[in-house]
């Protein structure tokens, strides 16, 4: 079984220590590719270390992420903007709006986020979007973005079936990570509506590990366990979860 973790911090100093055995471990596992979301212009070196080392497994991507939208975002715009000049990034990410944690700068979020989608048209690149207490906004200014052209993830996916048929009409597709293992969660719902069409699988680790690891921290190893939990909603034997949302990420970040 071949998996894609379409969505996994590698760079991330919690998982430093252990770094090249927790690629190794995921590669072991049938997680043959990982495609890392960036932050800010300070996650960029050691994303891009990571690249270079394991470059038959590990994608870099670049963008600038709504929570690290602060005083001086034009300057990281900038940084986002040269970065696409100069290397290939297999998407624009991760992008979007946060409103939990602070509401400060909603309308630079908004500003950074359609400059950033109007790159990744130029650039004919996938777009990543992290949406916290935002979806339908996300939804709105990507329905108004969309031209065809347009492609992406709406990253760990937690809303209702009536955001997911929005997603869906859009041709976007929905992270499942983690959370599809924690008992309160409304994804089995869900998923046994959509089907796996417009499904791909994520780990955002060091984040949101799946049970039996709740709480611990995450990594791409562990996207095995997240499928089985797909396979055991849906009724569908793991190994056809493993083909459709393989191929629905190939669809994504390869033409
Ligand atoms: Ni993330």
């Amino acid at each position: 079984m071949i998996y894609i973790d379409t969505h996994t911090h590698l760079y991330d100093e919690q998982l430093n220590p252990d770094e090249d055995a927790m690629v190794q471990r995921a590669v072991n596992g049938g997680v043959a590719k990982m495609y890392m979301p960036n932050c800010d212009s300070s996650t960029v070196s050691s994303m891009l270390r990571i690249a270079d080392k394991w470059a038959q497994n590990c994608f870099p991507m670049m963008g600038l992420h709504p929570t690290y939208v602060k005083d001086n975002y034009k300057q990281e715009l900038d940084s986002v903007k040269q970065w696409l000049g100069k290397r290939k990034f297999y998407g624009v990410g991760e992008i979007g709006l946060d409103y939990y944690w602070d509401l400060t700068y909603k309308a630079q979020q908004i500003e950074a986020f359609e400059l950033q989608i109007d790159w990744a048209l130029e650039y004919d690149l996938p777009i990543i979007i992290h949406s916290r207490e935002s979806i339908q906004d996300c939804i709105d200014i990507v329905k108004k973005k969309q031209n065809g052209k347009l492609k992406g993830i709406f990253h760990c996916f937690g809303s209702s079936i009536i955001e997911a048929r929005q997603i869906t009409e859009l041709s976007f597709y929905m992270g499942i990570g983690g959370v599809v293992t924690f008992k309160k969660s409304n994804l089995p719902e869900v998923l046994k509506e959509t089907g796996l069409s417009n499904i791909v699988l994520e780990t955002d680790a060091p984040y949101l590990a799946p049970l039996p690891y709740r709480g611990k921290r995450n990594e791409s190893a562990y996207i095995p366990l997240i499928a089985g939990q797909i396979a055991t909603i849906t009724g569908m034997p793991v190994e056809e979860v493993a083909t459709i949302t393989t191929r629905n990420a190939e669809m994504v970040f390869n033409k």
